[in-house]
């Protein structure tokens, strides 16, 4: 008999940003798995609607949600007491939540995602979010699995773009003036490179707890842009497209699982070959 390393049937993950286009598809990989997930997320309403639809895909799966804000120490500390209380351990962690401002562009007067102009205050609200708060849910959930010396796992959802800069090219309109051209902004960047960063030390400093991170990096997933931006960016991607919402689904399953028992420390980037050229 083969044993499944890919099975989680007694394991909880609890997921961050789990309600929002990615988060839903990582609670659905684990599922898939039989995993018990925790979906937490700053959007209570978020939460509702996303239980509702793996509810409806997992009719059996054991789902629970919780609102949590994970820049606030004290909102992620009250989860952990929550779940204590309910006799639930966390074994594997997401930290998938993040502020992504879409790139737009013809806001205002001047452009604000340009780094010019990019405010004091949007640069720490998305630190705060992408960055520190997988700090302070590696901090609290992660110490809780390495004092329970059952192993587990944290996955850092980072991006290609935590290997490569923006080409801010894609997001060119022509007909706007030079200082008014949309960006992607520079805190995407410095987040994604940074949790690469968090992810390695977090690797080695609970390593001998048998407790594993890793960073998986997604290419940018079709969710309805526009013609002009998906022809753009398809034609910078070897594989000629853009990723699909559910083509990571199996990525999770190897990081979350034993199947990736001796990996460690890596960045796993799944971008349809578009770092490579
Ligand atoms: N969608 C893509 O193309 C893509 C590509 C590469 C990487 N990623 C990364 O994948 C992750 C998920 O992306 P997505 O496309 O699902 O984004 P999304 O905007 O659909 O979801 C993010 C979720 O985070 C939640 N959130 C925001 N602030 C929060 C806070 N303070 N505390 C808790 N939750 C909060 C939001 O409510 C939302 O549900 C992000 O880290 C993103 O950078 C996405």
């Amino acid at each position: 008999m083969t044993t499944n390393r890919f099975d989680l049937k007694s394991k909880t993950a609890l997921i961050t940003g789990a309600a929002g286009l990615l988060g839903i598809e990582h609670a659905a990989a684990l599922l898939e798995c039989d995993c018990r997930v925790i979906l937490t997320d700053i959007s209570e309403d978020g939460l509702q609607s996303a239980q509702k639809q793996l509810k409806k895909e997992f009719p059996s799966g054991e789902i629970y949600t919780y609102p949590m804000d994970v820049s606030d120490l004290t909102s992620i500390q009250t989860v952990s007491y929550k779940l204590k209380y309910k006799d639930i351990d966390v074994d594997i962690l997401i930290n998938n939540a993040a502020i992504d401002p879409k790139v737009k562009g013809e806001q205002g007067i001047v452009e604000t995602s340009r780094l010019e102009n990019f405010s004091r205050e949007q640069w720490d609200m998305q630190i705060a979010v992408g960055l520190t708060g997988a700090y302070l849910c590696s901090q609290v959930f992660g110490t809780l699995m390495a004092k329970k010396g059952n192993g587990g796992v944290i996955l850092n959802i980072a991006s290609d773009l935590s290997v490569f800069a923006p080409d801010q090219r894609l997001y060119r309109k022509d007909y706007l003036k030079e200082d008014m051209q949309p960006v992607k902004p520079v805190t995407y960047s410095v987040i994604k490179a940074g949790l690469v960063g968090l992810t390695r030390y977090l690797a080695t400093y609970w390593a001998e707890q048998g407790l594993r991170s890793n960073a998986l990096s997604p290419g940018g997933v079709f969710n309805g842009q526009g013609d002009e931006f998906v022809q753009k960016l398809s034609q910078l991607i070897p594989l000629g497209r853009m990723a699909n919402r559910d083509e990571y689904r199996a990525a999770v399953q190897f990081l979350c699982s034993d199947a990736s028992s001796y990996m460690n420390g890596q960045n796993v980037v799944m971008d349809g070959g578009r770092s490579v050229l």
